[in-house]
């Protein structure tokens, strides 16, 4: 069984590759149902915000356990331009490219955990993780 996966972000292909191993590890790892399109849409959105504010960047997918806790966790990272102000960013409708603003707050409700951390200049790491239940 595949444990991670690891997708260079660079173009749309890129997020089409993220989306479908996160799909593949997800089932592999025992996910079922709308689980899986929940993880494939945060993978999406993440992947498609390293392209469309980074441009470039890499998601890592790996399966994660934990105490008792077993799940899938994902990892977005790249060495943009950062956000200087996460909780604006996280809210709903907040975009600084005409977009609808939605893809990190989305992501967040559909994952378990979600975490940023950014540095101006430096980029941006956003990891999540859904645990199976
Ligand atoms: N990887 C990143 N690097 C730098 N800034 C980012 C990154 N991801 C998100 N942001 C900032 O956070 C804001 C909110 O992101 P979010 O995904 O919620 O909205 P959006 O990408 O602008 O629009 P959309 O609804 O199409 O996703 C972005 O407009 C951008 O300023
Ligand atoms: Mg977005």
């Amino acid at each position: 069984m595949a444990i991670e996966s690891r997708v260079r972000i660079s173009d749309t292909a890129g997020i089409v590759t993220a989306r479908q191993q996160g799909r593949t590890l997800a089932l592999e790892l025992g996910f079922e149902g709308s689980d899986l399109t929940v993880i494939a849409t945060a993978i999406s959105e993440v992947a498609r915000n390293i392209l469309d504010h980074a441009k470039s960047g890499e998601v890592i997918i790996s399966r994660y356990q934990h105490g008792g806790k077993r799940g899938i966790c994902v990892i977005a990272c790249d060495t943009g331009p950062g956000i200087a102000d996460i909780e604006q960013a996280m809210q709903y409708g907040y975009s600084t490219r005409n977009g609808l603003g939605i893809g990190l707050p989305g992501a967040k409700l559909l994952m378990d955990e979600f975490h940023i951390k950014s540095t101006v200049g430096l980029g941006t790491t956003i990891t999540m993780r859904k645990w199976m239940h």
